[in-house]
């Protein structure tokens, strides 16, 4: 039940974005009353006549920006703890460390889930009405965390920038064996290893783009440019480009394509299918078959990689996608893989699409469903 305003929590929203201000007050209406601001001066004056017990601040606005507003709210008599939550766009450690100087008690990024908003509003509300002990033991906490938060910050930019400077040499690796190989006069050994190379490069640059796509969505950076494209042409590629793998293990491609086009981003939707494609082929038994579909099901394009290795256990079903699990495989044939990395990246995709991805049981096999809207 709403309570009248006068018990209600007042909570200031101040962003120039007229559209998050509408998202923000959707989100926090039902438990406070939410009072607005779209600029820094504004911020000021509803801080000296709301006197709110928290406010939820945008980092960057024209005029003033937030930090300043910030810096601006603790100066004023009576609002030196008032707690102030950060919304920004960059996820750094320079924007956290800024964000602390001018007095910040949180940080969040954008885009902001409506969830997480409330959560830190309310955690924000606990710690402004904490008495001197207790602010004690928060302040020590709260320092902890912070250094652990920059430890994270710094994690995911070094990570990214090793990931990123990975991509280009091992492209060129690969355009060095190309060469190689377009060498008539190559030796037979020479030119084995040169194809293995390039197998082992693309095996690489699958991980590597998996890992940047992974940190990408965490930052909620993974949109696809979704446009109508050949699934039949797309299909033809990737399976073209598996077919060294599949004849060393004696695996037949098939494909049953009922549905020839789709809607999608083609880079995302050619890795989703390769990362697909290569499980299928790491499980697929010797002198069996893997079967790549499609067709239109309840409005919908819907694509199935089916092999008939020894399928996912279903307490397994669900937890695959998550990254860095991997299935203990009794199964001498199933080659040794990667780091658990592909379906976290897959369902990602498909998800960013605003379509599912999820795994059957196929009698024998598994068979990985991808569902992807037209809209
Ligand atoms: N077609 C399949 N048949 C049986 N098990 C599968 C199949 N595809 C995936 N799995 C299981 O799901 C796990 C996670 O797959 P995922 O693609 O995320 O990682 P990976 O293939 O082990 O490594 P990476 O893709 O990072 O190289 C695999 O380790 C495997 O145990
Ligand atoms: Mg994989």
């Amino acid at each position: 039940m709403t309570e009248p305003d006068a018990i209600r929590p007042v909570i200031l929203v101040v962003d120039d974005n007229a559209e998050n201000r509408a998202l923000a007050l959707a989100t926090l209406e039902d438990d406070y009353r939410v009072v607005m601001a779209a600029n820094g001066e504004e911020a000021l004056r509803s801080v000296a006549a709301e006197s709110p017990e928290c406010v939820v601040l945008d980092v960057n606005m024209p005029g003033m920006n937030g930090f300043e507003v910030c810096a601006q709210i603790r100066a004023l008599s009576g609002h030196e703890q008032t707690p102030v939550v950060f919304l920004t766009a960059l996820r750094d450690v320079e924007t956290f460390d800024a964000a602390l100087r001018a007095g910040g008690d949180d940080f969040l990024t954008k885009p902001v889930r409506p969830t997480e908003l409330v959560l830190r509003v309310q955690a924000a509300l606990r710690v402004g009405r904490l008495n001197a002990a207790n602010r004690e033991y928060y302040e020590l906490a709260r320092r902890q965390r912070d250094d652990l938060m920059r430890l994270q910050l710094q994690k995911e930019r070094l990570t990214a920038f090793v990931v990123h400077d990975l991509k280009n040499p091992v492209g060129v690796v690969d355009l060095h064996a190309q060469v190689l190989l377009r060498d008539k006069e190559l030796s037979p050994r020479a030119r084995a290893s040169a194809t293995a190379i390039r197998e082992e490069v693309r095996s690489l640059l699958r991980l590597i783009m998996n890992l940047l796509d992974i940190s990408k969505s965490e930052e909620g950076k993974l949109v696809p440019a979704v446009t109508e494209l050949s699934f039949a042409t797309l299909a033809a590629e990737v399976m073209e480009t598996a077919s060294v793998a599949a004849r060393a293990k004696g695996v037949t491609l098939k494909s049953e394509l009922g549905a020839a086009s789709v809607r999608a981003d083609p880079d995302l939707l050619r890795r989703v299918l390769e990362n697909l494609l290569d499980n299928a082929l790491r499980h697929a038994p010797e002198d069996s078959a893997i079967t790549l579909s499609s067709s239109e099901r309840e409005g919908q394009f819907e694509a199935r990689i089916a092999d008939e290795g020894g399928g996912v256990p279903a307490e397994m079903r669900e937890r695959i996608f998550d990254p860095f699990v991997q299935v203990e495989s009794t199964d001498r044939s199933v080659t040794r893989s990667g780091r658990g990395l592909g379906l976290a990246f897959c369902r990602l995709a498909v998800e960013a699409h605003g379509g599912r991805l999820w795994v059957e049981e196929g009698r024998p096999g598994a068979v990985f469903c991808m569902r992807l809207p037209h809209g």
